[in-house]
C-alpha cells in the first residue's frame, strides 16, 4: 500500500487510514508492506510518510529519491524476523545490477545527509504553500 496514492492522483487518505490498516494486518496476521517509493526520503515532511501516523510497517519499499532521484536504486527494508527469513536463502531474489557500487554509494551518502536536512522543515513549508496555491489557482482542494 502507498501511504499516499501517487499515480492515482496524489490521493491523501484520512488520518486513520494507516493505523486502521495496521490494526487489520495485526488482527489477521498479514504483513503490512508500505510502498514509499514516491513518499519516502522526506518528500512529505518526514523521512517516511508513515511517520505522520506513527505506523511502523513490516516491510518498507524505497526507490526514486532513495538514489537522489538520479541513481537507479531501490531498497526493501523489513523488521528483523522477516528480514532473517529473506536472507536464509540469498538466491531468493537476484538482480543483474543489484548492489551496483556507484548507486549504493549515492544511496548511502544521501541516507546519511537526509536526517541532517533541517528536519525537512522546508518541505513542510513548501507543501503547505503549494497546496494553498493549487487551491487558489486551479481549485484543487487542499487538506
Ligand atoms: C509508488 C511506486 N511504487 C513502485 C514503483 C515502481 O518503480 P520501478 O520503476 O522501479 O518499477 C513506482 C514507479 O514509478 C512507483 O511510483
Amino acid at each position: 500500500m502507498e501511504p499516499i496514492q501517487g499515480e492515482g492522483g496524489v490521493i491523501i487518505p484520512p488520518d486513520d487510514y494507516l493505523p486502521r490498516l495496521r490494526q487489520l494486518c495485526d488482527r489477521y496476521g498479514a504483513l503490512l508492506i508500505l510502498d514509499e517509493v514516491q513518499t519516502g526520503m522526506g518528500r512529505t515532511g518526514t523521512m517516511f510518510a508513515c511517520e505522520h501516523s506513527g505506523v511502523v510497517p513490516d516491510i518498507l519499499c524505497l526507490a526514486k529519491a532513495f538514489g537522489g532521484g538520479i541513481m537507479p536504486i531501490g531498497a526493501t527494508i523489513a523488521r528483523k524476523p522477516i528480514w532473517e527469513k529473506l536472507v536464509e536463502n540469498p538466491f531468493l531474489h537476484t538482480t543483474t545490477f543489484g548492489g551496483n557500487p556507484v548507486c549504493c554509494t549515492a544511496a548511502r551518502t544521501g541516507g546519511q545527509a537526509f536526517p541532517k536536512c533541517n528536519n525537512f522543515r522546508n518541505v513542510t513549508v513548501n507543501l503547505n504553500l503549494q497546496q494553498k496555491r493549487l487551491k487558489r489557482e486551479i481549485n484543487i482542494p487542499a487538506r
